[in-house]
């Protein structure tokens, strides 16, 4: 009577999953075959269920596990020349956008969204030194990461000379921080405020740009930096955004998204490209560990290689190693990580 039985998956399983399922029951000879059959098939319809489950469920968010994420950060860093062009930057272009902050004050007020473990920071506050040497500094650092708090505070101890700069150590995110200010009603003003590599994790980049910027003093500054919209990253998003982590703690945003955002406003601002690539070979060495890292990272996906379906894999590996993203040289994948940076004045 039933000759034949055919499972088909209502999800999207490739063909060749499914073709597995398909059984021809002529070919199942008495009692026996026929329990036996019966069993196989359960395997099959468990694996299904497992496939279908696996394919279902939403991957999970890198930035969640800051163990892993501060893992795979550091990596980027050391395969990327993403501090170095920063700090090409703050020697070459940031002394003459600071030189006019603070008006002659004798303490200025400096704010470092999502500082990291700090070294940006204090190659920053140092070019702040060198332009106004009688100024006294109040440095408040905005950072969630206790990891990383932790190694900031280490380096400042180990740092002589720092003794003109006060820090706040804030453990916390920028929308923690605001809600800080406002319920404390603070009328502090702030000279200097950066976030580097950090709108990524915020609910509302523009919200959050509104506010700090609101925080600046008469010649205050706001420096912004992400990747910049003509980087492989941009290209990333573009192909992958609704499949890759995109969620209100982790965005795809580039200074292409800002300044539309800024345009659309009418805010001005100043910008600046900054090259820089990240060596990324690895990454298409199957298993191998490091390469696992750094595809976690660009993806912003915890465990992307073992958690992404075989399709989304395939097609992200591709296109990092596509012209649009990365060039091949003497053997290595290199990643276009350039960066934008972003100026505003105080709002007036
Ligand atoms: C890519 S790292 C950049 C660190 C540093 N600015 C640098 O360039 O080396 C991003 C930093 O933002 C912090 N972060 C994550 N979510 C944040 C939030 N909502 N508010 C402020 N900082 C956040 C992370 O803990 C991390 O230290």
């Amino acid at each position: 009577m039933l000759k034949q039985m055919l499972v088909r998956p209502t999800l999207c399983i490739p063909a060749s999953y499914y073709k597995v399922q398909t059984f021809d029951l002529t070919a199942v000879g008495g009692f026996g075959h026929l329990v036996a059959f019966l069993r196989l098939y359960a395997r099959h319809a468990h694996q299904q269920q497992l496939y279908v489950r696996a394919m279902a469920a939403p991957l999970k968010c890198l930035v969640n596990d800051d163990d892993r994420y501060q893992k795979s950060f550091q990596l980027f860093l050391d395969r990327s020349s993403e501090h170095l062009c920063m700090k090409d930057f703050i020697h070459n272009m940031l002394p003459d956008i600071l030189a006019s902050v603070g008006n002659g004050k004798s303490r200025l007020n400096v704010i470092g969204v999502g500082s990291g473990a700090g070294t940006i920071d204090l190659e920053m506050l140092s070019q702040l030194r060198l332009k106004h040497p009688q100024a006294l500094v109040d440095n408040e650092v905005v950072e969630p990461s206790s990891q990383q708090l932790h190694n900031y505070r280490v380096m400042v101890g180990q740092k002589p000379d720092l003794d003109y700069i006060t820090f706040t150590w804030n453990k916390m995110t920028a929308s923690e921080f605001e809600e800080q200010w406002r319920q404390k009603n603070m009328t502090k003003k702030a000279d200097f405020i950066h976030m580097i590599q950090m709108l990524y994790y915020v609910k509302d980049p523009g919200a959050t740009i509104n506010f700090f910027q609101s925080l600046l003093d008469k010649n205050g500054k706001l420096l912004i930096i992400l990747v910049s919209g003509e980087s492989g990253w941009g290209k990333l998003w573009e192909a992958y955004r609704s499949q890759l982590c995109n969620t209100e703690i982790s965005q795809c945003v580039t200074t292409a998204d800002i300044k539309s955002l800024l345009d659309a406003r009418k805010v001005p601002y100043k910008s600046y490209e900054l090259p820089s690539h990240m060596d990324i070979t690895e990454c298409f060495t199957e298993g191998d560990h490091t390469g696992e890292l750094l595809l976690d990272f660009l993806t912003e996906v915890l465990d992307f290689s073992k958690t992404a379906s075989p399709e989304l894999k395939d097609g992200v590996l591709r296109l990092l190693r596509d012209p649009q993203c990365s060039v091949e040289k003497e053997g290595r994948v290199l990643f276009n990580n350039n960066l934008g940076v972003i100026v505003l004045d105080a709002l007036s």
